[in-house]
């Protein structure tokens, strides 16, 4: 399998008033495609901002972050449109729906790069996002807003958003954070069949954030932030969590 995702040597300082707050200080992570990789660690690690970086929602001030290859640093406005909208879905910890438009239309603002934003929905989009939120169960939901819906379908609208593009890379933040445990459960096993290609459609790379090592044990691969950088997790310390899981 060929590398579909490699961040090198990251480094993020955030600034605090004047006091430099450094976050990332050399993270590197490689993602191969249809590879799902967990990422554990401490609170306010830096996790969420690895997250953002690759999803190409903020830019890191050194490092990498090549995607099939090309660097996302150097695309321009519109490259980098399209690598939001096209390769990579985020699904967050707390939904980002948007509260005035409903389940249909946050499904189909994922497809949408900024200048095609106003542009009528092609058919063929309207009968993807209608296919992929039946399949999530929200079948008879589509006109509802966010507030009608509960955090498990909230949660399930926002991985029906992320996949509408058929992106080869979806990164998720704490996707079951906010959820109790039954709820959760279903979410991870949507997810889980989206990455491992079940029913008819392609394997796709899966980069996660957890705080649950069960959660993280079904992934192919874990990986822990550690002052700012990558470690990979390791064969003992997962045996020790497959043990932790296995008594639970
Ligand atoms: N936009 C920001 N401005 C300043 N500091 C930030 C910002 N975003 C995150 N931080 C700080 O960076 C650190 C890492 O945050 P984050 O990436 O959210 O951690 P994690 O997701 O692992 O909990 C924290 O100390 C947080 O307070
Ligand atoms: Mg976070």
């Amino acid at each position: 399998m060929s590398v579909l995702l490699e961040a090198k040597d990251v480094h993020k300082t955030y600034k605090l008033g004047r006091v430099p707050v450094p976050v990332l200080r050399g993270a590197s992570i490689a993602l191969k495609e249809g590879e799902w990789v967990a990422i554990l660690g401490a609170s306010g690690s830096g996790k969420s901002t690895l997250l953002h970086l690759i999803g190409g929602l903020d830019k890191p001030q050194d490092g990498t972050i090549k995607f099939q290859g090309r660097d996302i640093g150097k695309l321009g406005p519109g490259g980098l449109n399209r690598y939001r909208s096209r390769d990579v879905g985020i699904v967050f910890q707390f939904y980002h729906l948007l509260p005035e438009l409903d389940v249909m239309g946050n499904v189909l603002l994922g497809a949408m790069t900024q200048g095609v934003l106003g542009r009528k929905v092609p058919a063929e989009r309207r009968s993807r996002a209608k296919e992929l939120l039946t399949a999530f169960g929200l079948g008879e939901r589509l006109r509802h807003k966010p507030a009608q819906l509960s955090g498990g379908e909230r949660q399930r609208v926002a991985i029906a958003r992320a996949l509408i593009a058929d992106p080869p890379l979806l990164l998720a933040d704490e996707p079951t954070g906010n959820l109790d445990q039954h709820t959760g459960e279903g979410i991870l096993e949507a997810m889980e069949a989206v990455v491992r290609g079940e029913g008819d459609g392609p394997k796709r790379a899966m980069l996660m954030v957890t705080h649950d090592p069960k959660v993280a044990a079904r992934a192919d691969r874990i990986v822990r932030m550690v002052d700012g950088m990558i470690v990979e997790e390791k064969a003992d310390a997962l045996t020790a969590t497959q043990a932790q899981v296995s008594t639970h």
